[in-house]
């Protein structure tokens, strides 16, 4: 019988697949897998169901000699080195499409949280500030008829743009992988990597970390936005240069932002972003539904087990 290493327990949707096909070890312990004990733990296995906290690099590959197949429980896969594995025949699957209209929430979720100040009310109300209603008290954005710009326009920024018509937004984006798209009709409009800067009320990013998308948003990009945009991150933490976001927040360079994912993670609580009042600020839980989360682990079992059976597994990354 195949062998599996399963990083972190998954739902039981994904483990029940796996029963009686495969013989699996799991992780069942608080963070990640400590690296000393993964790299062990998979010098026997057949397939490994990785988290995207496992870096899969040549250290891992030189570890786990018999892998075949590395199935990633997320749509990103940045944390993994796919060149290195296909050069060494290992295939790698990732769980696009389940967890799209979860992470558009969360995405749109922000955007409203960032706009109408939801955690700074909360920690007004909560520390005893509220003494009265009046006129100009904790004053927002208004979020009908502006711009929303999207960067990235696949399955989650696309479910982003279809909640934002509903709030009577218009929607511009741009792919840092290329365009113009040909678009039609009056939906959603390819512009430039300058126009959307420049146009967007609110940037929601929904792009890929990788050569291209490292750093994307930094100082420069970041000043030529509008002083009240708000920007939102639910894609990876280093498409957007942490330091210079802070400093922007901070010096009113933009108006606020909304985050899901950082350059560490987790986030350290000394740092700077934590001190300001116009950041909401979330534990990267852009796909954290019950519905999600089974699906998921039902499609990185399923991909893996395809692997294991010779079967061209259905959501392929290499
Ligand atoms: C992903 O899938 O890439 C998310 O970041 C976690 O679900």
């Amino acid at each position: 019988m195949n062998k599996v290493y399963v990083c972190h327990k998954i739902p039981e949707a994904g483990l029940n697949l796996l029963n009686g096909k495969v013989e699996y070890r799991c992780w069942d312990g608080d963070g990640p897998v400590p690296r000393d004990l993964l790299l062990k733990e998979i010098s026997d296995v057949d397939g490994v169901i990785t988290m995207l906290t496992e870096k899969v690099d040549s250290e891992f590959f030189d570890n786990a000699p018999n892998v075949k197949v590395v199935s990633n429980y997320a749509v990103g896969y940045n944390n993994v080195d796919v060149e290195e594995a296909t050069s060494r025949g290992v295939k790698i699957t990732n769980t696009p499409g389940v967890l799209t209209e979860a992470t558009a929430d969360i995405a749109f979720g922000l955007l409203v949280a960032a706009s109408r100040r939801f955690t700074e009310a909360e920690r007004y109300l909560r520390s005893g500030k509220w003494t009265c209603w009046h006129p100009t008290m904790l004053l927002g954005r208004e979020i009908f008829g502006k711009t929303l710009g999207l960067i990235g326009f696949g399955r989650i920024g696309k479910a982003v743009a279809r909640r934002a018509s509903g709030f009577g937004m218009k929607v511009i984006y741009h792919t840092p992988s290329g365009g113009p798209a040909t678009d039609q009709g009056d939906g959603p409009r390819w512009v430039s990597f300058e126009e959307i800067l420049e146009k967007s009320d609110y940037l929601s990013l929904h792009c890929p970390l990788n050569d291209r998308t490292r750093g994307l948003i930094g100082k420069k990009e970041l000043e030529r936005m509008k002083p009240d945009a708000v920007l939102v991150n639910t894609s990876r933490g280093p498409v957007v240069d942490q330091t210079s976001l802070y400093e922007s927040l901070r010096d009113g360079v933009i108006g606020a932002a909304g985050l899901d994912v950082y350059d560490e993670e987790p986030i350290s609580l000394e740092d700077p972003l934590l001190s300001l009042e116009n950041v909401v600020m979330l534990p990267h839980i852009g796909s954290a539904t019950r519905e999600a989360r089974d699906a998921m682990a039902t499609m990185a079992a399923s991909n893996m087990l395809d692997v294991l059976e010779g079967k061209e597994p259905r959501n392929p990354v290499n």
